[in-house]
């Protein structure tokens, strides 16, 4: 371990002791100690007290400004005004009903005027999202397989939890990766039914539809990879995808459960041109409260109102997630509110990129819409293998430095990224650059001595 890592870990621990307790207790009857396995980390997670606006405070009474953002959901930042004043309208006129109401017509066209679908259903949760979407895709083409990417991550069912971050030898070629299960509980039929392609590689996906002819109901992906820190698309990727999959019969599923909000006013397709058949759409959508949608043209859609395919939900459109959904649609996520995100991205991306210059450290800066990401690499990464390469000592070191710098730079684990919420400001990204510039040059020294070891003295 870097002797500078160390020392970052005994300030995190100076800093944390109650943190330190609170993992403790919940260890005995909570597995890991948390209710998420990414929410798990050494020596133990942060345990939180509250959030306001683009910062939270720890149940030690740490500030940090705040780009965790629960992993990307909270585009609105913490208790947004708009958002507050909806659910707080909502709360005393009752919060579930499991029946139709108002607000479900109204989300649905503000959905279907953004994004290029005619048709939505709503849930709680991506898992949700991109399981129904597969589960539809599936039913409209009569085919059982579908095509993944190496890395990618769709939440927590069977057919998203296979090659979510597998291993050599286990992956195989990177051309033709192997279907590697994420943990045991996965049927090997469900392994069977997701062939697996790698990012960037459009000959990987003609290749599974060669080998599987007319057996893959859908291509599913995130536009942006941002399961490996981001890895952005190639130029002609996206729009590969999109002829492959027609040509072929399938279906183009955009997982925008980060993308969709976070990109800019009208997701991926927008950003990107390119027009999917389905997406599914969580996280920052739901201005803090749990809420998500899928969609698809109309053709796709009655499926369910013909009663072929099955969808519902006890929570689904609950009123207090749909009030929290419409301010953030209308109030949160607006064109105003991405040009000051957009603004502050630009300032915090090149602040990165100088102090990365400066201080000779071998890394770039990732950055697409809201999110961004210190990439510890030589050169951009283009695959998941690309990224496997990441040096987590040294990244360990650049996140718990900024913790201590009272900057949560990003959710912890080096596959994640950076959100700014519409309430940053400009002194937040200043001290976030201040906090960067300070451990930067510790992070250059630790990366040159690895690179170039003592030689041994006889
Ligand atoms: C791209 C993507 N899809 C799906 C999911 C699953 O979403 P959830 O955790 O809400 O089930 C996530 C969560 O991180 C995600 O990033």
């Amino acid at each position: 371990m870097y002797p500078d890592l160390q020392k970052e870990l005994d300030t995190f621990e100076r800093r944390t002791p109650k943190s330190a307790a609170a993992h403790k207790r919940n260890l005995k009857r909570i597995p890991l100690g948390v209710a998420s396995n990414y929410r798990h980390y050494e020596p133990y997670p942060i345990f939180v007290k509250e959030g306001q606006g683009s910062h939270f405070r720890d149940v030690d009474g740490n500030d940090y400004i705040d780009h965790n953002l629960c992993f990307g959901a909270l585009m609105a930042g913490h208790c947004h005004p708009a958002v507050m004043k909806a659910v707080a309208e909502r709360l005393t006129t009752g919060t579930m009903f499991g029946m139709p109401h108002d607000m479900e017509w109204q989300l649905a066209e503000e959905i279907c005027q953004r994004f290029p679908v005619e048709m939505v259903r709503f849930g709680n949760s991506g898992t949700e999202a991109t399981m129904h979407s597969i589960r539809l895709a599936r039913a409209a083409t009569g085919r059982d397989k579908i095509v993944k990417f190496e890395g990618a991550y769709h939440g927590l069912h069977d057919s998203a939890l296979v090659s979510v971050k597998p291993h050599a030898p286990d992956y195989g070629d990177i051309h033709a990766p192997t279907s590697v299960p994420g943990g045991q509980g996965v049927p090997k039929t469900a392994v069977a039914n997701v062939t697996i392609a790698t990012f960037n590689d459009l000959d990987s996906v003609e290749l599974r539809f060669k080998q599987n002819p007319g057996e893959i109901a859908a291509i599913i992906l995130e536009p942006i990879l941002m399961n490996v820190g981001l890895c952005i698309p190639q130029p002609g990727f996206l729009k590969g995808l999109r002829d492959i999959a027609t040509r072929n019969g399938a279906l183009l599923i955009f997982d925008e459960v980060k993308t969709g909000a976070k990109l800019g006013w009208g997701g991926a397709s927008e950003y990107f041109g390119v027009t999917p058949d389905m997406i599914c759409l969580a996280k920052s959508i739901g201005g803090g409260l749990p809420l998500a949608a899928f969609g698809a043209h109309t053709s796709v859609m009655d499926l369910i109102s013909q009663h072929k395919v099955f969808h519902g939900g006890t929570y689904n459109t609950n009123p207090v997630s749909m009030a929290a959904g419409l301010a953030t649609f209308r109030e949160v996520l607006t064109r105003e509110n991405y040009t000051h995100v957009d603004k502050l991205s630009k300032k915090l991306t090149e602040g990165y990129r100088k102090t990365v210059a400066k201080s000779g450290l071998q890394a770039y800066i990732a950055s697409a819409g809201a999110n961004g990401a210190l990439m510890l690499y030589p050169k951009e990464i283009r695959t998941y293998r690309d990224w496997e390469a990441i040096d987590i000592d040294l990244w360990r070191h650049y996140w718990f430095g900024m913790v201590n710098r009272g900057v949560m730079a990003q959710p912890y684990w080096w596959d994640e990224q950076w959100t700014i919420s519409v309430q940053h400001t400009e002194a937040d990204i200043d001290k976030h650059l201040a906090a960067f510039e300070d451990i930067a040059p510790a992070l250059a020294k630790a990366q040159q001595e690895r690179e170039a070891p003592a030689v041994a003295v006889h």
